[in-house]
C-alpha cells in the first residue's frame, strides 16, 4: 500500500503545482509579454507572462533593481536606441477579424534626469505620446490602453523615437495584447477608428482594482475615492447580458446619493482635450427586487433618462463630445435616490492609412532575401508620417507609395529579391557600398525610376538589355562589381544618361 500512497501523493503535489507553475493564457490570439524577461513567469492572480524576445528584434534587456515591486513584469524593461524617427515595432500574429485590447506598462526606475518621452504607433497610427514623468515622481508605473482592430494576420506595435520630446531611446516593461469578445465596444465602428482609455471605474470601490481574474480580459476597474456615498451590495447581476461584458463584481459596489439630492460626480477624474469619446455606464439597483428611474446628465446635456433595475443597465454614446473636466450629474424621478455602479471613457481617434498592400508585401520580400538589415524595417515601411524605415522615402498623395530606396553603405548582405521590381512608383534605388551578390533583377516594371546606383556589392551575372529600356533613368552606377558580359547597347547609346561600368566588372564591351 505504502508505494501506491505515496504514488497517490505525487500526483496530486503535481496536480496542485503545474497550473500554477504554467499560468493561464487569457482566451484567443492574446499576450501577455514581459519585456526584457529571460524566461516566464506568473503573477499573483495567476497569469502567464512570456519574455518579448521572439517578437521584437530591436532594443536590448535591461533588468532593474528595485526591490519590493508588487508586479514581476516591472522587474526587467526593453530599452531601445535613440535614433531620430526611427520606429521599433513587436509584430503579433492576431486574427484578422477580431480587435484587441493593448495595455502598456512602462516603469522606468530610479533616475536623476526626466524619463524618456516617446511615441506609440499601432499598425502605421499614431496613438499617443508617452510621458512618465508624474508617475515616477509618485514612485508608480504608467498604463496605456486602447483597443485597435486588426488590420492583417499581424498586429505591429511600435515605440518612436520624436527628437522633439526627449533625446534618449523610448522603453517598455510590459505589453498586452488581449482579444476581445466580438459584442464588447461593438457600437464603435472600428473600421475606422480606435479608442484610447481615458477612465474605467468602479464606483462605491476605494479598495483595490478589480481586474483578471473578475474581468476575463484583465481590464482595470479603478477605485473612485468618495466614501460618503458608497454602498455595497450582494446581489448577483449577469454580465452576460451587458455586450461590453464588465465583470459581475463591478455591481457590488455603487455610489448612491443622498435622498432628495442629485449625485454630482466629477469624472473622468483629469480635464480632457475637446474632441469625442466613447462614454459608457453601468447600472443595477443595489436592493432586491427594486428599480429606481435615473435622469443622467453630462456637462448640461441629458444623457440619459430611464429605469434601473436590479438586473442592471448600460448606456453608452459612442460620439459624445467632452472638454474639459467633465460634470456627471444623477437625479432621481422616483422614489428612491440615484445611483451608479461603474463607468468607462474613451478617446475616438481616426485609424491612420497605411502603405499600398502590393508595396508593403513587395518590402517584406525584399527584406527576406536581405540580410545584416536595420532593426527598424519592421511594421508598415511608410506610416505613420515621419515613420518610415530607415532609407525608405514615401509619397503620401492618394495612394501610399514607396517612392526611394537608399540603403547605401549600410552593411547589408544577401541578395536582391525581383519582387523589388513591384515598386512601381520607385523614382530611386541606392544599394550602393554594400555586399550584395547575387544577380541584378528585371527592372522593366520600375518605369518611373530616375537613379539605381548598385555600384561597390558583389553582384554577378549580366545587365538585361531591358534596363536601358526605361524611359526616365538617367543615373547608372554598377561599378565595383563582379558583373560579365557586354553592356546592352542601349545603355551605351542612351541620352541624358551618367553610368559608371568601370572600374571593376569583368564586361567584354566597355572593358574595365
Ligand atoms: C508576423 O510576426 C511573426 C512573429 O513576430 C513574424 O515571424 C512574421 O515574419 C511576421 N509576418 C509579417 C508578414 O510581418
Ligand atoms: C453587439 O453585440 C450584441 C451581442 O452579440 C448584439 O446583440 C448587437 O446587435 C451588437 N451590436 C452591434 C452594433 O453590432
Ligand atoms: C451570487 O453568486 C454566487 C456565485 O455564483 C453565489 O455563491 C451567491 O450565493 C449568489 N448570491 C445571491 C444573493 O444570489
Ligand atoms: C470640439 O470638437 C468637436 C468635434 O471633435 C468640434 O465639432 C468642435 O468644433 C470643437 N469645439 C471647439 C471649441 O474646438
Ligand atoms: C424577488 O422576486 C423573486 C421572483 O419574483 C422572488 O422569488 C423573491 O422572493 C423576491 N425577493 C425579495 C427580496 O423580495
Ligand atoms: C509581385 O507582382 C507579381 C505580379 O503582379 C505577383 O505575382 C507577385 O506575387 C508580387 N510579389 C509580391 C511579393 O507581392
Ligand atoms: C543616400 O543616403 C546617403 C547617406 O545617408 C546620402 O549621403 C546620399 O546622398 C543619399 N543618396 C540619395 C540618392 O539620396
Ligand atoms: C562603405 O560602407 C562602410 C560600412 O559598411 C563604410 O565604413 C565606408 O565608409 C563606406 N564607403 C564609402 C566610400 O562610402
Ligand atoms: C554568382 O555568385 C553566386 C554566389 O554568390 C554563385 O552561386 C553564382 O554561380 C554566380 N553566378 C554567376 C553567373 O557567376
Ligand atoms: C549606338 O550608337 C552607335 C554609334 O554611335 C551606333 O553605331 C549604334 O547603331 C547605336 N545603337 C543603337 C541601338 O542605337
Amino acid at each position: 500500500m505504502r508505494p501506491l500512497l505515496s504514488a497517490a501523493a505525487a500526483a496530486a503535489v503535481l496536480l496542485l503545482l503545474l497550473p500554477l507553475a504554467a499560468g493561464q493564457r487569457l482566451r484567443g490570439f492574446s499576450y501577455q509579454l514581459d519585456c526584457g524577461a529571460a524566461s516566464s513567469s506568473t503573477d499573483s492572480r495567476g497569469l502567464r507572462w512570456d519574455p518579448d524576445g521572439p517578437y521584437v528584434s530591436a532594443g536590448s534587456a535591461r533588468p532593474l533593481s528595485v526591490q519590493g515591486l508588487l508586479d514581476p513584469a516591472l522587474a526587467s524593461l526593453r530599452a531601445f536606441p535613440y535614433r531620430t524617427n526611427a520606429k521599433f515595432c513587436y509584430a503579433l500574429p492576431v486574427d484578422p477579424n477580431r480587435r484587441y485590447l493593448l495595455r502598456l506598462t512602462f516603469f522606468y526606475g530610479p533616475t536623476s534626469t526626466a524619463p524618456p518621452v516617446f511615441d506609440l504607433i499601432v499598425d502605421g497610427t499614431f496613438w499617443t505620446a508617452v510621458d512618465t514623468a508624474d508617475d515616477v515622481l509618485a514612485g508608480s508605473a504608467s498604463h496605456y490602453e486602447a483597443v485597435f482592430p486588426a488590420r492583417g494576420r499581424n498586429l505591429t506595435f511600435c515605440l518612436g523615437v520624436n527628437p522633439d520630446y526627449t533625446k534618449s531611446g523610448p522603453f517598455i516593461n510590459a505589453l498586452q495584447v488581449i482579444q476581445l469578445h466580438d459584442s464588447v465596444y461593438n457600437a464603435t465602428d472600428f473600421t475606422g477608428s480606435a479608442m484610447g482609455l481615458i477612465a474605467r471605474t468602479k464606483f462605491g470601490s476605494i479598495g483595490d482594482v478589480e481586474r483578471y481574474p473578475d474581468d476575463s480580459f484583465d481590464r482595470y476597474w479603478q477605485p473612485f475615492p468618495d466614501r460618503k456615498h458608497a454602498v455595497s451590495s450582494t446581489h448577483n447581476v449577469t454580465s452576460a447580458d451587458f455586450w461590453n461584458l464588465p465583470p459581475p463584481d463591478v455591481f457590488n459596489t455603487a455610489l448612491v446619493a443622498e435622498q432628495n439630492s442629485p449625485l454630482v460626480l466629477q469624472w473622468p477624474p483629469i480635464s480632457l482635450q475637446n474632441g469625442s469619446y466613447y462614454v459608457s455606464l453601468y447600472f443595477a439597483d443595489t436592493l432586491a427586487n427594486s428599480s429606481r428611474t435615473l435622469d443622467v446628465n453630462i456637462n448640461d446635456y441629458q444623457f440619459y433618462e430611464g429605469t434601473v433595475t436590479s438586473a442592471g443597465l448600460s448606456v453608452f454614446a459612442t460620439q459624445w463630445i467632452l472638454s474639459g473636466l467633465t460634470r456627471v450629474i444623477l437625479t432621481s424621478k422616483s422614489v428612491l435616490p440615484p445611483l451608479i455602479n461603474a463607468g468607462e471613457v474613451f478617446g475616438i481617434f481616426p485609424i491612420g492609412r497605411l502603405t499600398i498592400t502590393r508595396d508593403a508585401l513587395a518590402m517584406e520580400s525584399m527584406k527576406r532575401s536581405l540580410q545584416n538589415i536595420p532593426d527598424d524595417w519592421i511594421g508598415d515601411p511608410c506610416m505613420p508620417h515621419g515613420y518610415a524605415w530607415t532609407g525608405v522615402t514615401c509619397d503620401e498623395g492618394q495612394n501610399i507609395r514607396v517612392i526611394s530606396l537608399n540603403f547605401s553603405s549600410m552593411g547589408i548582405s544577401g541578395s536582391l529579391s525581383p519582387d523589388i521590381a513591384n515598386l512601381t512608383a520607385l523614382t530611386d534605388i541606392s544599394f550602393a557600398n554594400n555586399s550584395l551578390s547575387g544577380t541584378i533583377p528585371d527592372f522593366i516594371n520600375l518605369g518611373k525610376l530616375q537613379r539605381l546606383h548598385l555600384n561597390d556589392n558583389k553582384l554577378n551575372g549580366t545587365i538585361a538589355q531591358t534596363l536601358g529600356t526605361i524611359q526616365p533613368l538617367r543615373e547608372l552606377f554598377l561599378q565595383g562589381n563582379d558583373l560579365g558580359g557586354a553592356v546592352p547597347q542601349n545603355l551605351l547609346n542612351k541620352t541624358g544618361l551618367t553610368s559608371k561600368f568601370c572600374p571593376g566588372n569583368q564586361f567584354t564591351q566597355p572593358q574595365c
